[in-house]
């Protein structure tokens, strides 16, 4: 709703109070327009303050209304009663103007900004444009590529960078809404001609097309598929080129067919999903809001290779005071110097503080004493990895916990390596630490509620969002991870090209096809793990070369390395790049070759092998482990899996995640077709529907938020 109120006689205040951020529901439309009415109409008052409660002006739209049927007054005739008002009506920014807020500031005659507010439309992310005028009024106000920037990016801005745009009159130190006041009492009887922005002509460059021609350009190449951004441009370039009238029915019909779109409700549906995941649960019980996380201060990361490094440099940032740890003195010496240099490239590029003197440097884990929490990122290896946990629970004081950043061995076991079991977690970082959003947070069954805790709150102080997980072999996102591989491994045998099933994924909407990926990270990182766990056989010909454990298994990856081919840091793998450590991935006539060799070794018949098998194979399978996951209980919800793969593993945002995807695609759907594919491919792992994928089909493919009435209480695997 919207509270009204006199202040100095003659002001009309109108305080908008929906919290957390004072968006623009049903109710508070309504407040805001009985309250214009009601300033307009007393004659004691000669101008209008708008502002929000406790700090925040507006968040914009309300975004929980969206799902339903809309109610209440529509924001369009409620900005123009505003704009047209014929008292002065002043916005006092504090806090956010985002979306709808900033349009209902847009609206109003005059607009003062605390110093610390923040400016922006964000609706691009959430699948939509500014629906409410935006898009017709910034163009006029602050000039079309400006505009243009801040509605197809939806970044924020600071209230210095809004005076500086153009967007702000007056930026204040002090009581936004007291400076809103006594402006609002010095233009009282001014003329109001030249301050509605909607009848200001739109600027137009004479590079106009030239400027359109480069935003669609941008947004193609980094829109991923996803229309938003798109659209944006052209409800911008109708600002430009139709009356405001015309302009403002463009950006309706523009509106409503984003609205409509499925993008929108994928986006919106992972906008919850990711703050969903800080009210975590675990299979046995503990939950974020009876659980404590325990004070630290001090932390300490050892092993300063690729992880060790990026995690240091999280935690400086963040403000922990860290002891960083290596074997020697020449590691120790390269990764001080690394770290300092993405330090000073953090500070350069995004302002954050350098935080040099936040770390010590130590050649031996006895520095760690002091510390109140430990990350270890040695070598991937279960043997070392003990040893570190047998020396820290005899070195570190009491009640220090213990987090591994493995990529998906047993915590359990590493917990037993010491003498408090209950203090050990997994912290699993993704590459390149510091800048990657993702931390899957991993308790084991003996990781006490308060341990679990306090990772996750490391996480979001490191600014990460922390999503917590159950203690399997890969955990949620590399468990997924592996028989998504495995499909594109069997599909090079039987016909497809690396450049094919990347096209195909790409298209989907992944930054980058599983290949491509595979190069980055280094063939040689999985190659090791499938040699701990026996995979890698000799034998490169014949039936047993292609089975392990009794199924089918591809050992394409394997002769690879064997090769030497580990991608792009050997300047060869499912591509060729120009030298080692190149980065243009070019498809390898040598590779096709060698897998003409290897099918003809193997009695496989290359068939041709369509755009929809590729996806439906590597997706599906992917989807169906997901389900076994939500079965298994070692993820809590779908969420969960959702926001680890937009955040960790490339899912394009606007399609909402594996799990929405399903939904979407239809349950029913997924398990069809994953049946199909058994049927003609009987060998083939990973393409069984698991029982809970077909219950949920079974029950007519509920809506996403109602699976988890479905899901049984999770029985613990651990
Ligand atoms: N509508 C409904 N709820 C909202 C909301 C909104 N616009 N914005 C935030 N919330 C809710 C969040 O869901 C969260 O709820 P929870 O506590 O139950 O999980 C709570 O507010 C706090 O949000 P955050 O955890 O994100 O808090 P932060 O302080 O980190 O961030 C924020 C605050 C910057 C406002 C951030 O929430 C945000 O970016 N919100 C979205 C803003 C937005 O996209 N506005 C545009 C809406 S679309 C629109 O206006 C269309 C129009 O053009 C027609
Ligand atoms: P890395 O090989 O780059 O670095 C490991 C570092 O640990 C080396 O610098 C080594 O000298 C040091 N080290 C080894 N034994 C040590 C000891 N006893 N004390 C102190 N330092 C020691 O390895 P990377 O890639 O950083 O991986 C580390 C861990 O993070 C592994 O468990 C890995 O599975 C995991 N991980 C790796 C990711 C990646 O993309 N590289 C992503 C997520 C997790």
């Amino acid at each position: 709703m919207a509270l009204y109120s006199r202040v100095s006689g003659s002001v009309g205040m109108i305080t908008l109070q929906n919290p957390p951020v004072n968006a623009l529901s049903a109710a508070v439309r309504q407040g805001i327009v009985d309250m214009m009415h009601r300033a307009l109409s007393e004659p004691e008052v000669k101008s209008v303050v708008i502002c929000g409660q406790n700090g925040k002006f507006c968040g914009g739209a309300d975004i929980r209304e969206f799902g339903a049927k809309m109610t209440g007054p529509p924001l369009v005739p409620m900005v123009h009663l505003i704009e047209a008002a014929s008292k002065p009506v002043v916005a006092a920014i504090e806090g956010i103007a985002l979306g709808g807020g900033l349009e209902l500031a847009l609206s109003c005659h005059y607009r003062i900004a605390h110093s610390k507010a923040r400016l922006g439309f964000p609706e691009v992310a959430l699948g939509l444009l500014p629906g409410a005028g935006g898009t017709q009024r910034l163009p006029r106000l602050i000039g079309v590529p400006a505009a243009l920037d801040l509605i197809t990016t939806g970044r924020h801005v600071t209230a210095a960078e809004a005076r500086q745009l153009g967007i702000v009159d007056e930026v204040t130190d002090l009581n936004a809404v007291d400076a809103a006041v006594k402006f609002a009492q010095s233009v009282t009887g001014k003329s109001l001609d030249a301050r509605r922005i909607s009848t200001y002509p739109c600027p137009r460059p004479p590079d106009l097309d030239a400027i359109f021609e480069r935003a669609m350009q941008q947004v193609r190449r980094s829109a991923r598929g996803a229309i938003a951004p798109g659209t944006c441009v052209q409800a911008v370039h109708a600002a430009v080129t139709l009356p405001y009238a015309k302009g403002m029915e463009r950006e309706r019909e523009l509106f409503s067919l984003l609205f409509t779109s499925g993008q929108a409700r994928a986006l919106q549906y992972y906008f919850f999903a990711q703050r969903a995941v800080s009210r975590w649960s675990t299979a046995n019980g503990a939950r974020w809001d009876t659980s404590k996380p325990r004070p630290v201060r001090k932390a300490a990361v050892i092993g300063l290779g690729t992880m060790g490094r990026g995690i240091t440099v999280s935690l400086a940032q963040a403000g922990f005071s860290v002891v960083a740890v290596e074997t020697q003195e020449k590691q120790l010496s390269e990764a001080k110097q690394a770290v300092s240099g993405m330090l000073e490239r953090g500070a350069k590029r995004r302002g954050v503080p350098l935080a040099h003197d936040k770390i010590k440097y130590s050649c031996s884990v006895q520095a760690v004493a002091d510390v109140d929490l430990v990350i270890e990122a040695v070598f991937e290896d279960m043997a070392l990895k003990k040893t570190v946990f047998q020396q820290l629970s005899a070195i570190c004081k009491p009640g220090v916990l213990l987090c591994t950043n493995t990529s998906g061995l047993d915590i359990d076991e590493l917990a037993s390596q010491t003498q408090s079991p209950e203090l050990v977690v997994g912290m699993h970082f993704f590459a390149p630490a510091h800048v990657m959003q993702l931390l899957e947070v991993v308790y084991g069954p003996r990781s006490s509620p308060e341990v679990v805790a306090t990772a996750m709150q490391m996480g979001k102080k490191m600014g990460k969002v922390s999503v917590a997980v159950g203690n399997c072999r890969g955990f949620v996102g590399n468990r997924m991870l592996k028989p998504y591989l495995e499909q594109a491994f069997f599909l090079l045998e039987e016909g497809a090209t690396p450049e094919q099933v990347d096209q195909v994924l790409e298209e989907f909407g992944f930054a980058m096809g599983v290949f491509k990926v595979s190069d980055l990270s280094g063939l040689d990182v999985g190659w090791k793990v499938r040699k701990a766990d026996g995979l890698v056989s000799p034998a490169s010909t014949g039936t047993s070369a292609r089975i392990r454990g009794g199924s089918r298994y591809s050992p394409l990856g394997d002769l690879l390395c064997e090769r030497g081919r580990f991608g792009q840091k050997t300047g060869r793998g499912w591509y060729q790049y120009d030298k080692p450590g190149g980065r243009v991935a070019k498809p390898d006539p040598w590779l096709h070759g060698f897998l003409e060799e290897y099918r003809a070794q193997h009695g496989l018949v290359a068939r041709h092998i369509d755009h929809q098998e590729v996806l439906e194979r590597c997706l599906y399978a992917l989807i169906n482990e997901g389900f076994q996951i939500l079965q298994d209980g070692i993820a809590a919800g779908p969420e969960d899996i959702d926001v680890i793969y937009v955040l960790g593993y490339g899912w394009p945002r606007h399609r909402g995640g594996p799990m929405f995807y399903a939904g979407q695609v239809g349950l029913d759907k997924v398990v069809e077709r994953l049946e199909h594919y058994q049927q003609i491919h009987p060998d083939v792992p990973g393409l069984q529907p698991c029982s809970l994928l077909r219950k949920l089909a079974a029950s007519g493919n509920p809506a996403i938020h109602k699976w988890r009435e479905v899901i049984q209480k999770p029985r613990s695997q651990l």
